[in-house]
């Protein structure tokens, strides 16, 4: 760890671990380490710096006195030779550009202060205002599922709708795949059922309760998942891991079994010394992975919590291919309909976002997004039926498949 950046980086500071930082909570737990990290590296800073403002203070002093002095001396008439004038008008002159930049670094200061602070102050009153009037309690399981009735949204700040009329019924207990090209809103539906957001129009219910009433924190205690920007938490694996349920993020046990949900078991054989090495090329004795397994990884977190409502997969596999991500996913189907062992679950929906429709033809109902707006829904043979957008789609993808596939043999 050799800098600011590294610091803030290593401690999830940064725009994009912000989902992962709010759904599992740790946010207060990372407050208190970076405090620490940041108080470590910056004293010595700090100090060297009141030094330097010392120094100035004095030379200003003495610029100050002589100054002055200068100015006595010429006006009290004792020495009233043009060059004496033109020498204190000099100095004059130099004081007045020294002050002109120190009110030019002010405002400067004073442009970062407000402009951060205002950001601030207007992201603290959107987090207040979605707690607003959260007095529905988050059920205990589900029944019915999620249902979002006319939704649509703008991001906070722009009018432009990247949601529209979006009419959807999540059953519980149901694996939904989400497909669509690249802005077309898959993510942003996630946000809003994460309740990172509240819809600019319509509703989103759980079992019938509205989700905007519902408090933030307790909804978000019962999501589980991974998301497509995910972040790589330089902690040794064992909490890099852990991390996905604040409350256990040192149980070895729960992280064990989360490694094994995820499939990254190869993940964590393969580092030095498995769960407890450090990981991150920021520190010193620090082990650096591929991608595909900081992406395995950020996969386990996910699957830290038991008992999810809601199990979101935002593209988490996009590092992988197919065949893994394939045989990933078909994975976490079969424990989301209560197989491998695990407690069926209590209703819970999987939402799984994938480019691939060879992953995405499993799930029970596919959802096909269009510019903002859900064109199909239906299981993969009804949509191949149907003829439409996800046929479509579906025999470019199986078509360009083929062709690799025959290039590859022959
Ligand atoms: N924070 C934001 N502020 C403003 N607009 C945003 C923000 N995030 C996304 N958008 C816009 O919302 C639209 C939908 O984006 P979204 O990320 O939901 O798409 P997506 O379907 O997930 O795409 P991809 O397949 O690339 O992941 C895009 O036009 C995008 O520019
Ligand atoms: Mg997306």
């Amino acid at each position: 760890m050799t800098s600011g950046t590294a610091t803030s980086e290593a401690r999830a500071t940064t725009a994009p671990p912000g989902k992962e930082v709010r759904v599992t909570g740790i946010g207060p737990r990372l407050v208190e380490r970076r405090r620490a990290a940041w108080e470590r590296w910056y004293g010595p800073v700090a100090s060297a710096r009141w030094v330097s403002a010392l120094w100035h203070s004095l030379a200003w002093l003495v610029f100050g006195a002589g100054f002055v002095g200068a100015i006595v001396f010429v006006s009290s008439g004792l020495s009233e030779s043009p060059g004496n004038v033109l020498l204190v008008l000099a100095a004059g002159s130099r004081l007045s550009a020294y002050i002109g930049a120190t009110v030019g670094e002010i405002g400067f200061l004073r442009g970062i202060w407000m402009d951060g602070s205002q950001r601030m102050a207007w992201l603290e009153d959107y987090a207040a205002q979605l707690e607003e009037d959260a007095d529905v309690p988050v059920p205990a399981e589900l029944k019915d599922g999620i249902r979002l009735e006319g939704v649509s949204f703008a991001y906070p700040g722009t009018d432009r709708l990247v949601l529209q009329d979006v009419d959807l019924h999540l059953e519980a207990g149901s694996v939904v795949a989400i497909v669509g090209e690249n802005g077309a809103g898959k993510t942003t539906l996630v946000k809003l059922l994460s309740r990172l957001y509240k819809p600019t129009k319509g509703r989103i219910l759980a079992d019938g309760a509205d989700l905007a009433r519902m408090p933030a924190a307790d909804w978000r205690s019962r999501l589980a998942g991974a998301f497509q920007d995910f972040f790589r938490f330089e902690f040794k694996a064992l909490q890099s891991v852990g991390v996905g349920d604040a409350a256990r993020v040192e149980e070895r046990p729960a992280v064990e079994t989360a490694v094994d949900r995820a499939g990254a078991d190869d993940v964590v054989e393969h580092l030095v010394a498995g769960l407890d090495t450090q990981l991150g090329p920021s520190w010193p004795e620090g082990v650096e992975v591929s991608f595909g397994q900081w992406q395995k990884l950020a996969l386990a977190r996910g699957f830290m919590r038991d008992q999810p409502l809601l199990l979101i997969l935002d593209e988490p596999t996009a590092a992988l291919d197919a065949e893994t991500e394939h045989a990933l996913f078909e994975r976490y189907a079969e424990t989301a309909r209560g197989g491998r062992g695990e407690s069926a679950p209590a209703g819970r929906i999987t939402v799984l976002v994938s480019h691939r429709f060879s992953t995405v033809r499993m799930a029970d109902v596919i959802v096909v997004m269009d510019g903002a707006r859900v064109v199909e829904v239906g299981a993969h043979e009804d949509l191949m039926a149907r003829g439409g957008t996800y046929a479509e789609l579906y025999e470019i993808q199986a078509r360009a498949y083929r062709q690799k596939a025959s290039a590859v043999s022959g």
